[in-house]
């Protein structure tokens, strides 16, 4: 079965923050996860290159938008595989395959008659590039997202008939798990009950964007084009009928991973794109929260963005992972704070699960983490290991050993001991893929793809009698400092 597992497709117009890391991360741990339960994984990032906001900032430093594209999208794609990420595939929209895919789309639309030319008059927030529903006093409000002024657009666009699919809409979104988390469902279902509008799909003052055939100074609306990101992903390699290889290679998407402020483009305009087109809807549309700092919203002007580069050298990958998954409940919004990230990675990697080294919650886990409940599933694998602590403890094999007639015992205890450890680490390869393996090595290598992950985690596979390498510290405490 093929599973499909998306990111945003990222703007170029700076490197990843500490948001889109996360997002890539709780992708890339779910993709882990599918691969072990025997699922042909597709997990696509890359990146979203056209717009005005590209457009302005590659002129803001003087240079061509697409050298700036170039720049970037290296920095993206460099930047995941710093951070271990298990994608399949990168997309650029600024790439000839996936202008071929926007091309087949737009043909489709057309032949559905679901394309017209209209006015836009509006008041466009160029960093979420999106008209906004007028807000009162449009000329002096701020957006909340950028905090930048909006700008009057007033221009002659292609018009997509999305009103046209306000019942098949009502229809996708009410469907039991296609919106998650519930809230986020509910604010979709609000804004769909008073009534879709007609968007616009083209521009004229973008230079930087696909041309529209047949419409000389037209571009397609840079979240038309990247959207079909997705789609044009599964059939990179191709270079023709790249539409149905997509459509035949995978398609639809079983989860689209977002942040709550792109969910309307997912959950609403894009289903009705794909019906328009005669494609499959996604599975799902998970929309998770936003990530703060010390409680304030992060953001250049407060100074107070935290630089992910910094993180992972300072941290590595690992810790800064089970912070993002294990502290902030899926769909939630999440702080990070700097004492607690210490905190936690002491308390949860190093005491607990580092100084084990040496049953049911494979179950619950499991259960959570198929319900998108990484946290929960990531602590499951925390109190498996505390009780094995305790186990240990309470049974004081050190002191049992002392009388021979206990050996048998103490054997007992020890394999016991082990086995959990075993599970652990198994438990945790698509959490922590790193600190798992300097599991599974000192165990002797205790995961083997051949048999699947999931029967792997019965009780009772570690062989008995069999000696182990030798040990080495598998964690590092953390030093906790003021400013990172
Ligand atoms: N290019 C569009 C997506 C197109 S998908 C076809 C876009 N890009 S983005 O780079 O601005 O944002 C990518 C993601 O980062 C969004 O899901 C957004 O919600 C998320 N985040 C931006 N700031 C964030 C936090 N502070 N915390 C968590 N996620 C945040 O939108």
């Amino acid at each position: 079965m093929t599973f499909v597992i998306t990111t945003p497709l990222y703007y170029v117009n700076d490197k990843p923050h500490l948001g889109s890391v996360y997002t890539t991360i709780i992708c890339d741990s779910i993709a882990r996860y599918k691969r072990l339960a025997g699922e042909d994984v597709i997990f696509i990032t890359g990146v979203d290159e056209h717009g005005l906001k590209i457009q302005r900032t590659a002129n803001e430093k003087g240079i061509e938008p697409k050298s700036h594209c170039d720049e970037i999208s290296e920095v993206f794609n460099n930047n995941w595989k710093d951070w271990n990420i298990s994608f399949d595939k990168f997309i650029r929209t600024s790439s000839k395959n996936h202008e071929f895919v926007v091309n087949e789309f737009y043909e489709r639309v057309k032949a559905s008659d679901d394309i017209y030319m209209g006015v836009q008059k509006g008041w466009y927030c160029v960093g979420c590039e999106e008209f906004k529903d007028n807000p009162e006093n449009s000329s002096t409000y701020k957006c909340p997202i950028h905090q930048k002024n909006l700008e009057w657009k007033n221009e002659e666009n292609l018009f997509f008939r999305l009103s046209k699919y306000q019942k098949e809409i009502e229809k996708i979104i009410n469907e039991p798990s296609f919106i998650e988390p519930i809230e986020r469902k509910n604010e979709i279902i609000n804004f769909v009950s008073r009534g879709l509008k007609d968007f616009s799909i083209s521009r004229t003052n973008v230079t930087w964007g696909i041309p529209v055939p047949g419409y000389d100074n037209h571009t397609f609306y840079v979240w038309f084009d990247a959207l079909l990101g997705y789609v044009s992903a599964i059939s990179s390699d191709a270079t023709e009928h790249s539409l149905e290889k997509s459509i035949n290679g995978g398609w639809p998407a079983d989860v689209h991973l977002i942040g709550k402020d792109i969910l309307r483009f997912h959950a609403v305009y894009w289903p009705a794109m794909l019906i328009s087109a005669k494609m499959k809807v996604p599975k799902k549309v998970f929309g998770h929260g936003f990530l703060t700092r010390e409680g304030q919203k992060m953001g250049k002007s407060l100074g107070n963005v935290l630089d992910p580069d910094l993180l992972l050298t300072k941290y590595g990958n690992d810790p800064v992972r089970w912070y993002l998954i294990k502290d902030i409940s899926l769909g939630n919004d999440g702080d990070f704070q700097d004492k607690r990230f210490v905190d936690i990675i002491n308390n949860d990697l190093a005491n607990t699960i580092g100084n084990l080294l040496n049953r049911t919650s494979s179950k619950n886990y499991i259960y959570n983490f198929d319900n998108y409940k990484l946290d929960l599933a990531a602590n499951e694998v925390l109190s498996l290991a505390i009780n094995t602590n305790l186990y240990l403890n309470d049974n004081q094999p050190w002191l049992l050993i002392k009388d021979k007639d206990n050996v048998p015992l103490v054997k007992q205890i020890i394999y016991n001991v082990l086995e959990s450890t075993r599970i652990i680490g198994l438990l945790l390869i698509p959490l922590l893929p790193e600190l798992s393996t300097k599991i599974n090595e000192q165990l002797g290598s205790i995961y083997t793809e051949e048999i699947p992950w999931k029967q792997q985690l019965s009780w009772g596979l570690l062989v008995s009698n069999s000696s182990l390498p030798k040990p080495t510290p598998i964690i590092n405490k953390l030093e906790y400092e003021q400013h990172l």
